[in-house]
C-alpha cells in the first residue's frame, strides 16, 4: 500500500439528494454461466424485456466473442431495448472487443465492458504477463473501445486478491484512456465487509480521476457474503452493482439483486437515503420468470423470493401480524410485487385477461407463441377449475421456444401398471420430419425416455429427474425437471402439464433441445466460461 500518494477524495462520501446506486444486471452473462441456467436467445429476449420493466440500468447481455449464440443474444438485445444500458463484454484482445461493438451496434445505449484479471496468481499462473504489459492491454482496449462508444466500462478481474498499489495504477490507467466505470470484482468470492469497504476507500482516495468514474463492485458468493460485501462498498463510495436476479451466477452464485436492492430500500436511513431506479414491484414477476425459464427454483428461505419470505409459521408470530403487520413484517409481500389475493383464471377468461395476466408475469408474448400459450391455458381450465399464476408460468414457459428447436414432441401414450414392464409409444419429429417408436421400460419413465433417446439418437445421461405438484389440489398441474449430460455439460429442461409423464416427456426433450442448442453454439466442447 502505498502512503505518499495524496487523497483524493473523502473517505466515506454523503450521498447527494437523489443519488443513486446503478443496477448493473449480469443475469444474462454471469448468471447464465452458471450450470443448468443457460437460456436460449428467446429466452434471454423475454427476460431482458422484464429486466428492462423492472427497471435496472444496465443489462450485461452476453460475452460476444464467446460463441454465435452469445453474439446474437447481445445483438437481438440491444436491437430491441431503448431504454437500459446493453453491455457486452470482452476481454482485452482486440478481436474481442471489436466483436463486441460489432453486437451492440443497434443499441440505443450501449456499453462496452473490458476486463483483464490483476491479481499475481492470475498473472503468473492464467496470463503469463508481466504488470507492466497488463498496463498496456488495459490501455490499449480501453482506447479502442472508447473509439466505437462513449460508454466503456474497466474490470480488474480477481480485484480483491490484488495488490493495492497495482489496482490504483490499473484504475489510473483505465481513467486515463477514457473509461467511466471502474469495476473491481471479488472473482473467487474470497473478500469481506469491512476489506472490500476499506478496498474502495483506498481506491477513491488515492486514484487520480477516482471523482470522475463510477466505482462499481461485482461480488460471488462463495463465502455467502455477495450482497454484505456489495453493500458495505456502497457506503464507501461505490456507486454500481453488479448483480442477478436470484443471485443465481458461477459456483455460490453472484450478489443477489433483490436482496441489495430491497435492503437499501427498507433501510434508507442507513445508506445515507441512497435508491436505486429499481420498481420493487417487478421483483417477484421477474424472479419467478427467470425460475419458470431456466427450471431451477429458488430456495424456500431464500430472502425476499422464497416461498417462506413471508410465510409466518409460529403462532406468537401469526397472532402478532394479524395484530399489526409491523410486529413480525418489515416490508410488505405487496412491496416487492407478490399478490396475496391473487385472482385465479378459468375456462370463462378470455384472450383479453389471459394476455393482461401473463404481461404481468413477465411473458410478452406475441403471435405463434401467444396462440400456442393460449391454447394450452385453455385446455388446462377445461380440466382444472382455477388456473394459478404458477399454471400460467408453467405454460408460458413452454410456449417461449427457439424457432430452431430440433425436437418437438407429438403425441405420448403409455401402458403401465404393476405388470413387470411399461410400454411407451411416442410421435416426435426431429428437424421437422415426424418419427415414432415404442419401447418398453421397467416403468412408465423409463419407457418414455427410453423411446424419446431412440427417436433423438441422444448421447446424452439423464443425472436427475424431479417431480413437483405446481399447485395444491388433486387437479394440480405436475411440473418436471430433468438435468441430462453430455461432454461435461449439463443442462436442465422442463416440462409441465396435468399428467406427470407428459411433462416427464416434455421436460426430457426440452433439455435435449437445449443440448443440441450448445452444440451448436459451442460445438461439442466443455463450456466456454471466463
Ligand atoms: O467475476 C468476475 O470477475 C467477472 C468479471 C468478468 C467482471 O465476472
Ligand atoms: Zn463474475
Amino acid at each position: 500500500m502505498s502512503l505518499d500518494t495524496p487523497e483524493r477524495t473523502p473517505a466515506t462520501p454523503r450521498p447527494k439528494p437523489g443519488e443513486r446506486v446503478l443496477i448493473f444486471d449480469t443475469t444474462l452473462r454471469d448468471g447464465e454461466q452458471s450450470p443448468g441456467c443457460s437460456m436460449n436467445l428467446a429466452e434471454k429476449l423475454t427476460l431482458a424485456r422484464q429486466l428492462e420493466k423492472l427497471g435496472v440500468d444496465v443489462i450485461e447481455a452476453g460475452f460476444p466473442i464467446a460463441s454465435e449464440g452469445d453474439f446474437e443474444s447481445v445483438r437481438a438485445v440491444a436491437g430491441e431495448l431503448r431504454e437500459t444500458i446493453v453491455c457486452g463484454l470482452a476481454r482485452t484482445g482486440r478481436a474481442d472487443v471489436e466483436r463486441a461493438a460489432q453486437a451492440l451496434e443497434r443499441a440505443a445505449r450501449p456499453r462496452i465492458h473490458t476486463f483483464i484479471a490483476t491479481s499475481d496468481i492470475h498473472l503468473e499462473h492464467k496470463l503469463r504477463m508481466s504488470r507492466d504489459r497488463v498496463l498496456e492491454e488495459v490501455d490499449r482496449a480501453v482506447r479502442q473501445a472508447r473509439g466505437y462508444v462513449d460508454d466503456v466500462e474497466f474490470s480488474a478481474e480477481d480485484a480483491t486478491r490484488s495488490d493495492w498499489d497495482f489496482l490504483v495504477r490499473v484504475c489510473e490507467t483505465a481513467i486515463a484512456a477514457g473509461a467511466r466505470t471502474l469495476n473491481l470484482p471479488d472473482t473467487v468470492g474470497y473478500t469481506t465487509p469491512s476489506e472490500y469497504a476499506d478496498l474502495i476507500r483506498h481506491l477513491r482516495q488515492r486514484v487520480r480521476g477516482a471523482e470522475g468514474v463510477v466505482f462499481s463492485v461485482h461480488c460471488h458468493d462463495d463465502l455467502g457474503l455477495a450482497v454484505a460485501n456489495s453493500l458495505s462498498a456502497v457506503l464507501a463510495g461505490a456507486r454500481q452493482i453488479e448483480c442477478t436476479v436470484n443471485g443465481i451466477g458461477e459456483r455460490a452464485g453472484n450478489t443477489s439483486m433483490e436482496e441489495c436492492v430491497m435492503a437499501m430500500k427498507v433501510r434508507k436511513e442507513v445508506f445515507g437515503g441512497l435508491d436505486t431506479n429499481v420498481r420493487t414491484t417487478e421483483i417477484y414477476p421477474s424472479s419467478r420468470l427467470l425460475s419458470s425459464i431456466i427450471g431451477v427454483a429458488v430456495q424456500p428461505n431464500k430472502a425476499i423470493v422464497g416461498d417462506n419470505a413471508f410465510a409466518h409459521e409460529a403462532g406468537i408470530h401469526q397472532d402478532g401480524v394479524l395484530k399489526a403487520a409491523i410486529t413480525y413484517e418489515i416490508m410488505t409481500p405487496q412491496s416487492i410485487g407478490r399478490a396475496t389475493n391473487e385472482l385465479v383464471l378459468g375456462k370463462h377468461s378470455g384472450r383479453h385477461a389471459f394476455r393482461d395476466r401473463l404481461q404481468e408475469l413477465g411473458f410478452g408474448l406475441e403471435g405463434e407463441e401467444f396462440e400456442r400459450a393460449f391454447k394450452r391455458f385453455k385446455d388446462l381450465a377445461d380440466k382444472k377449475k382455477a388456473v394459478y399464476n404458477e399454471d400460467l408460468e408453467a405454460i408460458a414457459a413452454d410456449a417461449v421456444i427457439q424457432s430452431d428447436d430440433r425436437f418437438e414432441l407429438g403425441d405420448v401414450m403409455i401402458v403401465s401398471g404393476s405388470f413387470p414392464t411399461a410400454n411407451a409409444t411416442v410421435v416426435l419429429s426431429v428437424d421437422g420430419a415426424p418419427r415414432k417408436t415404442t419401447a418398453l421400460g421397467v416403468g412408465p419413465v423409463d419407457a418414455v425416455f427410453k423411446a424419446i433417446a431412440a427417436l433423438t439418437d441422444t448421447k446424452s445421461e439423464l443425472v436427475r429427474y424431479q417431480v413437483n405438484a405446481i399447485t395444491g389440489g388433486m387437479d394440480a398441474q405436475g411440473e418436471v425437471s430433468v438435468t441430462v449430460g453430455e461432454g461435461g455439460r449439463k443442462v436442465i429442461g422442463h416440462g409441465a402439464h396435468t399428467d406427470i409423464l407428459v411433462a416427464s416427456a416434455k421436460a426430457y426433450v426440452h433439455a435435449l433441445n437445449k443440448l443440441e442448442w450448445h452444440k451448436r453454439r459451442h460445438g461439442a466442447d466443455e463450456p466456454k466460461g471466463i
